[in-house]
């Protein structure tokens, strides 16, 4: 069987790319390492729970084309994010907005806290904040920095606030209306039934190879297809030949419990530096779940290694500019296209990677 396109990786930039040109009538082969398909937004059902296993996902957009795009393979519940934050005994609603500063402070105007934060602000007198720490209390003050961000910040990083670069926060938005809706986008919510029969629907028509490693794959079967579209690890398809390209990881501990409400929301960031993991995610609250048991993941940021699972890319410089070399070289690549996360080294959110996904099989179509 010869095939128009190889698709490595089963994930959401896979699966769109693999559904668009499967309806034009070419035959996509797609080849995917693990045991199961949807990449990341893979859910595991446990007691009609769907379990997140790479890690909470709320699908938010701007985007009416892609909400549309996105709705045709799932309905999606109502479900608006707002995390809680735990710190020590105390509990603040996220974003930063009027609930936490009137937890905080006792105030119920936003005159009020806009002055308590200008306040702050002022008797610091941080002039040039030379890193993290002096930037985010530069706009935020003294106790959003230290009860809310500190803690969170330097478990995720690894690295205490004093030792990381200012540009890390460019912003910190402070919202002084009572609205603890996390996500500034026009549509969001969770697809009932969970992401993975989204692409399962998206994949019907082409075949999926599952546990099959693309590298070993095409040493048996060097011309199965005519084009390539390669969504793993940008720097492993060169053989890492300018160098690795490194990423902050995670470790997701999952746990079964026999209680139907463990925390009363989906969502609960942990922001003390002594509480070892930054969030607990309980999968039932994203689907307003009423199964008598409940499932939830805490979250230990962890430093990563070459083989580890590749999470967030590192923004800095160095990576940077050696990923910039691994796209020179990616662009001189005849017949393969880099697309999704992993093949670009980008942090995408959903939406964008389907945007991403799009764009690309149009221009194959058009061509
Ligand atoms: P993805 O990684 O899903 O798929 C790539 C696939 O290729 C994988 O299945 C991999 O196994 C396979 N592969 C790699 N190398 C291979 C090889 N050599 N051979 C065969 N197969 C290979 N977004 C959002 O909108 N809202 C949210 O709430 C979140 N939350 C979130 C939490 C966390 C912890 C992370 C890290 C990310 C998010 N995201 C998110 C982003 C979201 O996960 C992301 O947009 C998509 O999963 C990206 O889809 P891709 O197809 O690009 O990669």
């Amino acid at each position: 069987m010869h095939y128009d396109y190889l698709i490595v990786g089963a994930g959401l930039f896979g699966a769109v790319f693999a559904h668009e040109m499967t309806k034009e009538g070419k035959k996509c082969l797609v080849v995917e390492k693990r045991d199961h398909i949807a990449g990341n937004i893979y859910c595991e059902t446990v007691d009609d729970i769907h379990v997140h296993k790479y890690g909470a996902h709320i699908f938010h957009t701007s985007n009416k084309k892609v909400w549309d795009y996105i709705n045709t393979f799932a309905e999606f519940n109502n479900y608006i994010n707002s995390p809680v934050a735990s710190y020590k005994d105390e509990l603040y609603n996220l974003p930063f907005n009027m609930n936490t500063f009137s937890k905080m402070w006792g105030i119920k105007t936003p005159q009020e806290a806009k002055d308590i934060i200008a306040k702050q602000i002022k008797e610091l007198d941080i002039k040039e904040p030379q890193n993290l720490e002096e930037q985010a209390l530069s706009l935020v003050g003294q106790d959003v920095y230290q009860k809310l961000i500190k803690g969170y910040t330097e478990k995720q990083w690894g690295r205490d606030c004093k030792d990381l670069p200012s540009f890390i926060i460019k912003r910190l938005p402070l919202r002084f209306v009572y609205d603890n809706n996390y996500f500034n986008d026009r549509f969001q919510g969770i697809p009932i039934g969970g992401y993975t029969p989204i692409v399962e629907k998206m994949l019907e028509g082409c075949d999926v190879l599952l546990n099959t490693d693309y590298f070993e794959y095409r040493k048996t079967n060097p011309d199965i297809a005519d084009k390539v579209v390669y969504t793993g690890m940008l720097d492993k398809y060169f053989d890492y030949k300018l160098g690795v390209l490194e990423y902050r990881s995670v470790r997701f501990e999952h746990e079964r419990l026999d209680t139907d409400n463990y925390q009363g929301n989906a969502v609960v960031n942990y922001t003390e530096r002594e509480v070892p993991y930054t969030r607990i995610i309980e999968h039932k609250h994203f689907e307003f779940g009423t199964q008598p048991t409940t499932v939830i993941s805490k979250e230990y940021p962890s430093e990563w290694k070459l083989g580890d699972e590749p999470y967030y890319p590192v923004n800095d410089k160095k990576n940077e500019e050696l990923a910039n070399g691994y796209r020179e070289l990616a662009a001189k690549e005849e017949n393969v296209i880099f697309g999704g996360r992993l093949g670009e080294y980008r942090y995408y959110d959903m939406d964008k990677v389907i945007e991403a996904a799009l764009q690309a099989a149009a221009a194959q179509k058009a061509e």
